[in-house]
């Protein structure tokens, strides 16, 4: 029987109407945390918090399209307005896009879904995290982001070097790992701790959406070896949960295991770099 560790807790969870965040949502609503399922469909929201509703726990479905600054605003007020307090935030929300697109604010979606929704909703429930007595932040990131070599700063929105959809994937999920130890270096001394994370490859609606030789080659490889959503989501479920890592910050997870990210990840002046262009990116002072 699960453990009702989070009776009385506050989780928020992006990207949780598919995968990975689905999985992990349901489970921390079994464990007693009143789970704030945050994703773009509203139907498909309803019907998560449904789940979990007939399923003896509770939820609160918020949709908004995360790729837009105007919808992780609109998110973050409706959080502060309903709850006092957020006690763990999973910041899920991903995808990888076939073509080059771009967000609402003329931002590449990929950079503006993976990296900058997970950078701006931080930002603005930092107090509701505050409010509460221990607070966790969660950062779904991956592997793949060991395939950057170097960060294309000067052009981040892929506007002079070709398009590819890995690439730009994999730039977001580095960012993931450089915001979480900038932010960890901001947090030392609070109650607030973040980790980031690589689920494994999971069987999930990720990449469905990927035409030619990379669809084909992400088809086969996830149809051949990947996890469950329910084994895919254990790392996250264990950083927004478990006694032992309530202490641990700034550190990268896999197999629910702290290990060494890429050798970039750890530089300092880019993280810093990264975090002042996202800053202004998403306009926020600081
Ligand atoms: N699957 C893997 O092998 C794998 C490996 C490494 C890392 N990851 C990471 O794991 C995370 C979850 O991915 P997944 O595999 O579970 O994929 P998924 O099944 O496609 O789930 C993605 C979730 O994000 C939501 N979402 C997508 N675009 C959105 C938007 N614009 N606004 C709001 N919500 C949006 C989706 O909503 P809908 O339900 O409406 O689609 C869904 O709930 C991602 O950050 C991904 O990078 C996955």
């Amino acid at each position: 029987m699960t453990q009702r560790t989070l009776e009385g807790r506050i989780a928020v969870v992006t990207g949780a109407t598919s995968g990975i965040g689905r999985a992990t949502a349901l489970a921390l609503a079994r464990m007693g945390a009143h789970v704030v399922i945050v994703s773009r469909s509203p139907q498909k929201c309803a019907e998560t918090a449904a789940q979990i509703v007939q399923a003896g726990g509770s939820a609160t479905p918020i949709a908004a399209d995360l790729s837009s600054q105007r919808g992780v605003r609109s998110v973050a007020e409706q959080i502060r307005a309903r709850f006092p307090r957020v006690d763990v935030l999973v910041n899920n929300a991903g995808a990888i896009f076939g073509e080059r697109r771009l967000s609402e604010d003329g931002i590449e979606m990929t950079w503006a879904l993976n990296h900058l929704s997970y950078f701006l909703l931080t930002h603005l429930l930092l107090d509701a995290l505050k409010a509460a007595p221990t607070a966790r932040i969660v950062n779904v990131s991956s592997d793949a982001h060991f395939a950057v070599r170097r960060i294309p700063f000067d052009d981040l929105n892929f506007e002079r070097q070709p398009y590819r959809a890995f690439s730009a994937y994999s730039l977001s999920k580095l960012a993931n790992v450089m915001f979480t130890y900038a932010l960890a270096r901001r947090l030392e001394g609070t109650h607030i701790t973040v980790n980031a994370l690589h689920p494994g490859a999971v069987a999930t609606n990720f990449g469905r959406e990927l035409g030619g030789w990379w669809g084909w080659v992400f088809r086969v490889l996830v149809s051949r070896f990947a996890l469950s959503p329910e084994q895919g989501a254990q790392t996250s479920i264990y950083l927004a949960s478990a006694p032992e890592v309530a202490q641990q910050s700034g550190l990268y997870f896999d197999r629910c295991k702290p290990k060494r990210s890429s050798p970039l990840s750890y530089n300092r002046d880019a993280q810093e770099r990264l975090w002042a262009i996202s800053a202004e990116q998403v306009q926020l002072a600081g």
